[in-house]
């Protein structure tokens, strides 16, 4: 069985029992992907531990693209390993991170993954904390009870857009297979349904290659999350939020 969810941010209680009965019959080659803001790799605190302690200790085996919102420098700390046919991050033997431009088979259906998405959450701006006066703009942002801002290196990374590498290696790995998997899942959206998702989009260098990518492959279905909403855009194209799906 392989399910499917979006964003999570850290909060895995969808995955109880009480929302997630279908674990009941599932093991450790049944799949649950998350499409992205995983989060459970953030702080390093003892509450994270204890979330990703819970998560492996699941029927089920946790997939997961990164967002916009992870802590890219530790999530790049944990062990690579190829998987299924492409490289992931060991978070827990039973929490894998799939990493960019990659393609796995799961189940005998082959998913390409494309992680990451440009934050429109930060319009207050990203503050620099070895700034001389980052305190003081930091007392200011708050005193003016403005809150879309964030922090570099603590809530906020320059690596939540892929590297000039990671779409090298998406695109070797779609020449190798022929441009042709089962399922695609990608943080973001390709340029054209993330424009007609809110005043907050625009165009930026990874939706514009999903775009290219949306033309060029030939798959079954899109899972993406990011937007923070459940919805089918078109046939192909599925925005998930909290709801789990199953696709296999
Ligand atoms: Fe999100």
């Amino acid at each position: 069985m392989v399910f499917i969810t979006g964003d999570c941010h850290g909060n895995f209680r969808r995955f109880g029992h009480r929302y997630f009965p279908e674990q009941e019959t599932m093991d450790r080659d049944d799949y649950v992907i998350i499409c992205g803001d995983f989060g459970g790799v953030w702080g390093d605190t003892p509450e994270e531990t204890y979330w990703l302690d819970w998560l492996e200790e699941r029927s089920f085996t946790t997939l997961f693209t990164d967002g916009n919102h992870e802590n890219f420098e530790r999530l790049n700390t944990f062990p690579v390993h190829t998987w299924h046919g492409g490289c992931v991050h060991y978070v827990r033997p039973h929490v894998l991170h799939l990493m960019r431009g990659q393609r796995y088979e799961i189940g005998g259906r082959f998913f390409f993954t494309m992680g990451g998405a440009k934050s429109h959450d930060i319009e207050d701006g990203i503050l620099d904390p070895e700034a001389p006066d980052f305190c003081d703009q930091y007392a200011a942002l708050k005193h003016a009870g403005k809150c879309r801002f964030r922090v570099l290196g603590r809530s906020w990374w320059p690596e939540e857009l892929p590297s000039d590498g990671e779409y090298v290696t998406a695109l070797d790995t779609l020449e190798r297979t022929a441009w042709k998997v089962d399922y695609v899942v990608t943080h973001c959206a390709p340029t054209g349904i993330a424009l007609s998702m809110s005043r907050h989009n625009e165009a930026d260098a990874l939706s514009d290659f999903l775009e290219m990518l949306d033309q060029r492959m030939e798959y079954k279905t899109w899972f993406f999350g990011h937007f923070h909403d459940n919805r089918a855009i078109d046939q192909k194209h599925i925005l998930l939020w909290e709801q789990i799906v199953q696709i296999l």
